[in-house]
């Protein structure tokens, strides 16, 4: 049998760190119905078609014409990968990039990488940053995936205009479909018109498309992750078994067998009972670095509302916070044990890394460092996380750990499924609109007249 993903919740309860900042028994009991219900809720609308982001990993046609497409562009020696995107349609690829591609991935040679593209992902519109990288991927080499589910958010097509001039300039416009490649919104169907649509029809490049019913930041096993990360030589199956199996676990609504709703029940309490206001997630791995930034944006966006479904005025959402351990031991864990008791800690955990890495026998002059000789980094590592959770514990702060056997595709892919319902379960407890962003449109609209749109 395959290890899975282990939630406990145990350091997180009124026993391990008394009830004005742990979750009672009877807390947990007096919300089993609302679970129940929001249980019923979110399959009615899932039968319903209503919010796509569950079965996208049933979707074998995609996957199968993801995976084609990128073999094709792959025979063609491409040396970089650059993602044109922002949000929703960046943060996924990060985090599966960091997490499964080996560190410092692009700096290693192309044999190193099996042949596979370095990746750039350009999620933001600091003219110096995009320069940099326009040096360094000469278009000849490149292949730039443009993703907006909208098709129409400012910064992605400052961006691809930048690149549309590149490459007509140095490879000539004919060449445009063996360099860019665009994910957006399906063309009709009700969907509002992407701006992306009347660029490939010009130029006749390959689209993929964002199912209408699943939004910027469910979308990571859509096209929008699917296809960098096939082009990366991501193992797409295992994604697949991975959101499969997850979800597979998080069909029951009995919390204590469902991890999604287990850690929903868990923050939301904290949230609203406990006064946690943040919520942290603080991985014990660099390569899940990014799942925190990735889930930050996915918990804010989602929660993060002023009116509640019926209309009133609830100002709902946690503050998420990434950190990263053992690193920010050093940076955040002083506030998080002795400022305000605010926090839910969500730590990931990692049983067993792909490298073990022996300190040596060396110093031996220096007797205070005898504990460190021969040991591992791994077993150093393993010691902080014990060290720095059961410190929190005496602290009386809240944690939840969440342990992956490994990081590989198939529990990765676990992860970030369990995220996604576990906001989706959160959205309902707070009873908001989990899946829009009102708030983020606002700007948008501003920076646009600023810039003399709408005229
Ligand atoms: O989650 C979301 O919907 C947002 O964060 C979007 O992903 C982000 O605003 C980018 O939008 P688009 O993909 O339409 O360019």
């Amino acid at each position: 049998m395959k290890s899975e993903i282990l939630v406990d919740v145990s350091r997180a309860t009124a026993k391990a760190v008394g009830p004005e900042h742990g979750v009672t028994p009877r807390e947990v009991q007096e919300l089993e119905p609302r679970i129940s219900e929001a249980h019923q809720k979110l399959q009615e609308e899932r039968a319903q078609g209503k919010y796509g982001f569950w079965d996208l990993y049933k979707d074998e046609q995609t996957f199968a014409s993801v995976k084609e497409t990128a073999e094709a562009f792959l025979s063609k020696q491409i040396d970089n990968l650059v993602i044109l995107g922002i949000g929703g349609s960046a943060l996924g690829t990060k985090a599966l990039a960091t997490a499964l591609k080996p560190p410092f991935y692009n700096l290693l040679s192309r044999r190193a990488r099996k042949n596979k593209p370095r990746l750039f992902v350009m999620d933001n519109i600091d003219p110096t940053t995009f320069k940099a990288m326009m040096r360094i991927c000469p278009p000849s080499k490149t292949i730039y995936n443009v993703i907006s589910k909208s098709g129409e958010t400012a910064e992605t097509m400052a961006q691809l205009m930048i690149i549309v001039e590149l490459i007509e300039k140095k490879l000539g416009k004919s060449e445009m479909k063996n360099h860019v490649v665009v994910t957006t919104n399906p063309r009709g169907a009700g969907a509002k018109p992407s701006l992306l649509h009347p660029v490939a029809d010009t130029y006749s490049l390959h689209e993929f498309t964002v199912p209408l019913n699943v939004g910027g930041r469910f979308s990571v096993f859509s096209p929008v992750g699917m296809f960098p990360a096939a082009l990366l030589g991501m193992d797409l199956n295992a994604f697949r078994q991975g959101c499969h199996a997850m979800d597979t676990k998080c069909q029951t609504p009995e919390l204590l067998e469902n991890p999604a709703y287990l850690c929903a029940a868990y923050q939301y309490i904290a949230d609203v009972r406990k006064g946690k206001r943040i919520s942290v997630m603080m991985p014990y791995a660099d390569g899940l670095a990014d799942v925190a930034d990735w889930y930050r944006q996915l918990w804010a966006e989602s929660l993060g509302k002023r009116f509640a479904l019926d209309g009133t005025e609830v100002y709902a959402g946690q503050t998420p916070v990434k950190a990263l351990g053992v690193t920010d031991q050093h940076s955040q864990i002083q506030l998080y044990r002795e400022g305000p008791n605010d926090k839910i800690i969500t730590v990931l955990e990692v049983q067993r890394f792909d490298v073990t890495l022996r300190i040596p026998n060396t110093l031996e002059h220096i007797p205070e460092l005898e504990y460190l000789r021969n040991a591992t980094m791994n077993k150093l590592l393993a010691a902080e996380l014990t060290g720095t959770i059961d410190a929190l514990k005496i602290s009386q702060r809240p944690v939840i750990r969440i342990r992956l056997p490994r990081i590989n595709e198939y529990f990765v892919a676990q992860l970030l499924y369990m995220l996604e319902v576990e906001t989706a379960m959160a959205g309902r407890l707070y009873n908001v609109q989990t899946f829009d962003q009102p708030g983020v449109e606002e700007g948008k609209k501003i920076a646009r007249q600023l810039m003399g749109a709408d005229k």
